[in-house]
């Protein structure tokens, strides 16, 4: 399948973008400490299927048993939602997925958990910012070493790493498609933006080392020297003259605008 969409299958694409981005915003208020992340998934499930009329897309997907992922503290990604409750304190990714007209959306936020030390919330805000400049990076012509060089660096530079071993991905019809969107790399190399594209932009950033470690269930992902790792992930279209977020949420619509206003003019505002 080509990796272009035309028009109609765009209009399926900014459904199925704009029903994920209503469950990120439907579960944040119950993300509080005291409820286990098996709540927030079965909260997901049934919004999706019976408030929304949709799929949730990663249920079944590779044998994945859950509707969200969900990635507490050092857990990097793939997360598996569990009884334990959240506590006061800590950051948890949500990640969801959703297929409706036969097209999947794909996001994720990381949310704090009641009050969040100041190194937390910096770890959080500068993931998010990573994403939003690789984001306001994106038009055609630009090439994909540009945006994960633009990520890799704007993290180091503020201490933290880049995990390498996951990444972006095309979405369309299938949840992962081709290109691999990295997050680091060298700029000017990769594949070339085009107009009608549509791929995710997942950055996930560690306190510590990059480094992760692979879990026996084939699924945990956690940093390998247990210090705190965030994500933030939305599915991006690739229009004309640059872009569209398909998934962005309608509380952040206006935070992302101003952001673009001010970004040359040194970060100032605060999304959390
Ligand atoms: N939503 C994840 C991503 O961003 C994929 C999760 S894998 C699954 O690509 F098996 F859980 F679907
Ligand atoms: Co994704
Ligand atoms: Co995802």
């Amino acid at each position: 399948m080509s990796i272009i969409k035309n028009a109609q299958q765009i209009q399926c694409m900014r459904y199925a973008g704009s029903l994920t981005a209503r469950v990120l915003e439907a579960v944040e208020p119950l993300v509080q400490p005291g409820v286990t992340t098996l709540a927030l998934d079965q909260f997901c499930h049934d919004y999706i299927v019976q408030h929304l009329k949709a799929i949730p897309g990663c249920l079944g997907q590779y044998d994945y048993p859950y509707t969200i992922n969900t990635s507490v503290n050092e857990v990097v990604c793939h997360g598996w939602p569990s009884n334990t409750p959240l506590l006061e304190g800590d950051i948890v990714n949500i990640d969801v997925t959703v297929k409706a007209e036969g097209y999947y959306g794909d996001s994720s936020i990381t949310f704090l958990v009641g009050e969040v030390s100041e190194s937390a919330r910096h770890l959080v805000y500068i993931t998010q910012q990573s994403l939003y400049r690789a984001i306001a990076m994106v038009k055609p012509g630009v090439k994909l070493g540009d945006i994960g060089a633009s990520i890799d660096e704007f993290a180091q530079s503020h201490g933290y790493s880049v995990v390498k071993e996951f990444c972006g991905h095309g979405i369309g019809q299938q949840m992962h498609e081709q290109p691999d969107v990295l997050h680091y790399g060298v700029p000017g190399q990769g594949m070339m933006l085009q107009e009608g594209m549509t791929f995710t932009i997942e950055p996930m950033i560690n306190q510590g080392t990059a480094r992760i470690k692979m879990h026996a269930d084939g699924w945990t992902v956690t940093t390998q020297d247990k210090r705190l790792s965030a994500q933030f992930e939305h599915t991006i279209l690739v229009t004309q003259t640059g872009f569209e977020v398909l998934t962005l949420r309608d509380r952040e619509r206006k935070s992302f605008a101003s952001y673009l206003d001010l970004e040359n003019k040194n970060d100032a505002i605060h999304f959390l």
